[in-house]
């Protein structure tokens, strides 16, 4: 099969966010660490009657019913999340509820966790699964979903929540580029999750961060070597997994960094790209990590790029936060709710996924050329075109009610039976949502 990629996007957001500005002063932070410092605008939240399970239910029907696509089309079914509920049985297996009617029970794939990554990890099976000996010419839908909740404390801010969920197939709009992907594992405890009774991480933030930018250097290097010497100057749009929107911001810049360096004997127009950078000459990589001045300074001279190429994506990330899996097809989403597809048709997107612990791949996606208005691309478009209208008609909800909400779900986790009590308006309509966690943990759901 030609030209295999996503062919539809599917975004769910949970109805409730808090405001960062109200949440830094609720904390006693200082003013603007959370907005500028972090970059964060909103960030979403559920309540007790929302799991990983409820939010790939409802993206997947909403990916289905928007679409049309029926459920005996479907031949391969990913998750990606970090979200656990059952341990040993997946998620996956949860969504084949959704295909009971159709009798379609002949679907392959599970789930896939390293933290953030797993989302990505399930979008590359179900393209080689299109591209093998064993497609049997029907669609992959890849599910990434999570409830990134951090203990109280400094990384709450960084919370989030949300699913994606992508239909793949030939022919599409969004091609993943054959041969142009690099990897970066290595073995780290930035972030983990040990305790298995509770929602909440162990994270070494500043590690996390060390880690996510040393993944970034490794992938970029490698991408750009694969790709014929690609720069910033020559990519159309570069997608961060977005843990906070300030990162990626810095991670936009490092990239300008990696150029420069790669840069040897810098010829006039060269010199032009990098104006303001001759401080940085014999800087390395390594030494440069964590460097404020630096960091800075990087900033700085790659705002232009950063305003161009990267900062739409940020849509969600800025509203709702870090949806761990979800984030970098959040991500994508956004592109797509801000720029029309004549602008996209064509251009060439480079995405960057990181997942604690350590997983991550730099990539790209080719937009295909016809942005007519029946246009498979323009089908694409069409799942993210009202995102921006949903983000507005969501509840914001004062920090104390999150504070309440969050400790309600910390001390409701995994128990067994439990009835959530949490408010149905709270919920947009047609989403699943959790009735009854009974005394052997079996969890049962409804729609709204
Ligand atoms: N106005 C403006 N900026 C401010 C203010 C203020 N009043 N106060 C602080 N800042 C800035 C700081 O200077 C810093 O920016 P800089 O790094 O550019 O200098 C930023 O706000 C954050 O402040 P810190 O003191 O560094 O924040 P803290 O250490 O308390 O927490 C952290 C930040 C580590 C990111 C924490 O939220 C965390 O652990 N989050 C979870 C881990 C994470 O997201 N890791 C990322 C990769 S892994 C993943 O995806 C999970």
């Amino acid at each position: 099969p030609e030209d295999v990629g996503i062919l539809a996007v599917e975004v769910y957001v949970p109805r409730t966010c808090v405001n960062q500005t109200e949440l830094e002063a609720f904390d006693g932070a200082s003013a603007g660490k959370y907005t500028i410092g972090l970059g964060q605008l909103n960030m979403g939240f559920c309540g007790d009657r929302e799991d990983v399970h409820s939010l790939a239910l409802t993206v997947v029907r909403g990916l289905m019913e928007r679409h049309g696509v029926a459920y005996e089309d479907v031949g391969r079914l990913e998750v990606g999340t970090e979200t656990i509920l059952d341990k040993s049985k997946s998620t996956k297996t949860v969504l084949m509820q959704l295909f009971a009617e159709s009798g379609n029970t002949s679907v392959e794939g599970i789930d896939t966790t390293n933290a953030c990554y797993g989302g990505t990890q399930a979008l590359f099976n179900a393209v080689s699964w299109v591209e093998s000996s064993a497609w049997d010419g029907r669609f992959a839908v890849v599910v990434a979903a999570d409830i990134a909740v951090y203990a109280s404390g400094n990384a709450r801010p960084t919370g989030g929540a949300g699913a994606v969920a992508m239909l793949i197939g030939p022919n599409a709009p969004l091609v993943l580029e054959r041969g142009l992907r690099s990897l970066h594992m290595e073995h780290a405890y930035d972030f983990y999750k040990p305790n298995l009774s509770s929602e909440f991480p162990v994270v070494d933030g500043k590690l996390s961060i060390r880690c996510y930018l040393t993944a970034l250097d490794k992938c970029y290097q490698r991408y750009s070597e694969k790709a014929g010497g690609v720069t910033l100057a020559n990519t159309d749009y570069l997608i961060f997994h977005s843990p906070f929107t300030k990162l990626v911001q810095k991670s936009l810049a490092r990239l300008k960094f990696i150029d420069f360096l790669r840069a040897s004997a810098p010829d006039t127009a060269e010199s032009a790209t990098y104006a303001g950078m001759e401080s940085l000459t014999g800087r390395t990589l390594e030494d440069t990590i964590g460097d404020k001045t630096v960091e800075r300074l990087l900033v700085k001279v790659s705002s232009a790029e950063f305003s161009a190429k990267t900062s739409d994506s940020l849509l969600l990330g800025r509203e709702v936060g870090n949806m761990y899996c979800a984030s970098l097809y959040g991500g994508l989403a956004s592109l797509f709710a801000t720029t029309s597809i004549e602008e996209l048709a064509g251009k060439r997107v480079v995405l960057f996924s990181y997942g604690s612990g350590l997983a991550s791949a730099m990539y790209s996606l080719r937009v295909s050329t016809d942005a007519s208005p029946k246009s498979p691309l323009a089908t694409l478009a069409s799942g993210c075109t009202d995102l921006l209208k949903r983000l507005k008609d969501r509840k914001t909800v004062p920090p104390a009610e999150f504070e309440k909400k969050m400790k309600l779900r910390e001390d409701t986790h995994h128990l067994a039976p439990y009835t959530p009590v949490g408010e149905l308006e709270d919920l947009w309509p047609g989403t699943y949502y959790l009735t009854q966690v009974d005394e052997k943990h079996r969890r049962t759901y409804a729609r709204l």
